[in-house]
This record gives structure tokens, C-alpha cells and sequence, in this order.
């Protein structure tokens, strides 16, 4: 009974921290739902979050017998929005406000319902709103689907004092490439973003190539293994020294689960490559933010 106590009283003070997941061994997605690999995770203390080791087994008792994702599921492991600069109270200004206004797609969905299609939620939106406004220097994003998350940190651009940001936004299908451009047109904010048609690594090798230099990166296409790894892996040639860069779905179940059709096509890969990529040494992991996670290069 007192066991029970305690352990709950654990719990409780443990979920008012953010989760990371890490794993233990290497990454083989054709394994990830293995006994071996359900033990994975390794616990490790951060200033601001924790990485535990039965968050996986906690995934996968959450999930139906069919492992399919729920809507309630994903929701727990989303977690609040906190501002990272000290520089505004509550909401940095009318946009940012709108943003936490936002209802979700429906009770099921967590992800906004926004004047644009995507793929954020509520606290994921309201952070790219605060780094692209606090930003210095230009903003790389890799995945822009159909523009919502570029036309909301190109919104912040305008909207901020340093007024002459940017942003390159690398989209690899050209449908939508075209609807980003459309609905960046539509915001009134085509003149801060640039959209290349193309594969994330081959920009991003051109871009080191040109010697161009970013503020802030926010990471959000293929989600697999291979190609965040390889995104992370240039990230150190591409952001300035203090730059900030953000992992989209960092702390997605579909990172830890097989999963429903929607994702079942691949796991994603995402905490995995950026814990692999991104050293210690180099970076400092800042939080997680929705299903974001931000990190920051030292100097
Ligand atoms: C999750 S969506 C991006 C969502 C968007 N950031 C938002 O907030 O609404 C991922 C996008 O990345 C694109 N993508 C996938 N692999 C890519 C790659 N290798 N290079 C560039 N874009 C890629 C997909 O076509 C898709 O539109």
C-alpha cells in the first residue's frame, strides 16, 4: 500500500516534467517493436526533462491490441508550451495570441485547425511563432508540406524587430511546394520565404556549399532514421554559433510503436538520429515543446 503511494506520488511529480526518450543499442527499425527493444530506454536527468525508462512500456500498454494510435494517446505525450526568451509577457504579441486560441482538428486529432494545413499542435506552433521571432539571422526549414508551419515563423519574421530575416523552405514533392507558395502568397508574407523544390540533403549540401549561415532550423520531413540523421550531420556547417534548431515529432509514439495506417509505412526515427547526431559537446537540449524538441549550439 505505501509502495503504491509512493509510486504514485513519483508519477505525479515525473509527468509534471517533459519526457525524452533514448535508447539503449543500435537502431534497427525492423526490430523496433522487439522485447529487446522495448527495454531501450536509458534514464537520464536534464535540466528541464527527464528520460525514462518505462515510457516505451507505457507507450505500448496505451496503445489497442491492434497498436493502433489513439488520438488520447498521442495528446499525453504532447507537452505545454513555455517561452525559451524572457523577453514578453505570456504572448509576444495579437498573432502569437490568436495561436493559443487555435481549436484542435477534432477531439481525436490533436493538431490545430488552422487557416493553413499541417501537421502542429497547438504548443509546436506557438514555439516556431517564438524562435522565428527571436530569431537572428535567416530560418531553414526542411519539410513544408503545405505551409503552415513556414508561414507562421515567416509571420514572426515580419512582425519582428530585426525586420530582414528570412526563410529557405525545402519541400522535396512539388505539389506541395506549390500549395506552400500559394498559401505563403495568400498570408501576405511570400517576400520573407524562399521554397526550393528538392531533397533536404542535397539542399542542405548546396547551402553549405554557397557557405550560408542560419539563426534557427527547424527539422520536420521524413522523420526516418536515416534522413534526420543525415539532416542533423550538417546542421554544425549550416547554424551559427548560439543558432537554435528544433526537431519536429521528436516525441511522437510513432517513434516507439508500430502504428496505425497513417504511420505505418515507416517508424519514425526522429529522437533516435538527433541523440545520435548531435553531441553533448556541441549542443544543449533547451526542452520539448508540443512534439518539438529544441536544442541549442554552444558557442
Ligand atoms: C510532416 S510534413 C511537414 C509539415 C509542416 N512542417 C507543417 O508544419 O505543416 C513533412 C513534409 O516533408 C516532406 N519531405 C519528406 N521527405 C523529404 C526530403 N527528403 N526532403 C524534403 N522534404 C521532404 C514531405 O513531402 C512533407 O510535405
Amino acid at each position: 500500500m505505501f509502495m503504491e503511494e509512493i509510486g504514485r506520488m513519483v508519477n505525479t511529480v515525473l509527468t509534471q516534467f517533459n519526457l525524452i526518450l533514448i535508447r539503449k543499442g543500435p537502431w534497427d527499425s525492423s526490430n523496433a517493436m522487439s522485447a529487446e527493444y522495448n527495454s531501450f530506454l536509458a534514464m537520464r536527468r536534464h535540466r528541464d526533462a527527464w528520460i525514462l525508462k518505462n515510457v516505451i512500456c507505457k507507450y505500448v500498454n496505451e496503445t489497442n491490441e491492434d497498436k493502433t494510435i489513439t488520438g488520447a494517446t498521442l495528446q499525453k505525450y504532447i507537452t505545454t508550451y513555455r517561452p525559451t526568451f524572457d523577453l514578453f509577457d505570456q504572448y509576444i504579441d495579437e498573432y502569437h495570441r490568436r495561436l493559443a486560441d487555435m481549436s484542435r482538428v477534432s477531439p481525436g486529432d490533436p493538431n490545430v485547425a488552422a487557416h493553413i494545413p499541417g501537421y502542429l499542435v497547438k504548443a509546436d506552433a506557438l514555439k516556431l511563432y517564438e524562435m522565428a521571432y527571436y530569431c537572428e539571422g535567416d530560418i531553414l526549414e526542411l519539410g513544408c508540406y503545405a505551409g503552415l508551419s513556414t508561414s507562421i515563423m515567416a509571420t514572426a519574421l515580419s512582425a519582428s524587430k530585426s525586420k530582414n530575416g528570412r526563410i529557405i523552405g525545402v519541400e522535396i514533392s512539388p505539389a506541395r511546394a506549390e500549395d506552400t507558395k500559394r498559401n505563403l502568397a495568400k498570408m501576405n508574407v511570400a517576400g520573407r520565404a524562399e521554397v526550393i523544390c528538392g531533397d533536404a540533403q542535397e539542399v542542405c549540401d548546396n547551402l553549405i556549399a554557397a557557405n550560408a549561415k542560419f539563426g534557427f532550423i527547424f527539422v520536420d520531413h521524413s522523420h526516418s532514421y536515416e534522413h534526420t540523421y543525415e539532416a542533423c550531420k550538417r546542421i554544425p556547417a549550416l547554424l551559427v554559433p548560439g543558432g537554435y534548431c528544433m526537431f519536429h515529432d521528436f516525441s511522437h509514439v510513432a517513434n516507439f510503436v508500430a502504428t496505425d495506417p497513417e504511420y505505418g509505412f515507416h517508424f519514425f526515427g526522429v529522437p533516435h538520429a538527433v541523440l545520435d547526431a548531435l553531441t553533448d559537446e556541441d549542443f544543449e537540449l533547451l526542452g520539448i515543446y508540443g512534439l518539438a524538441a529544441l536544442y541549442r549550439r554552444r558557442s
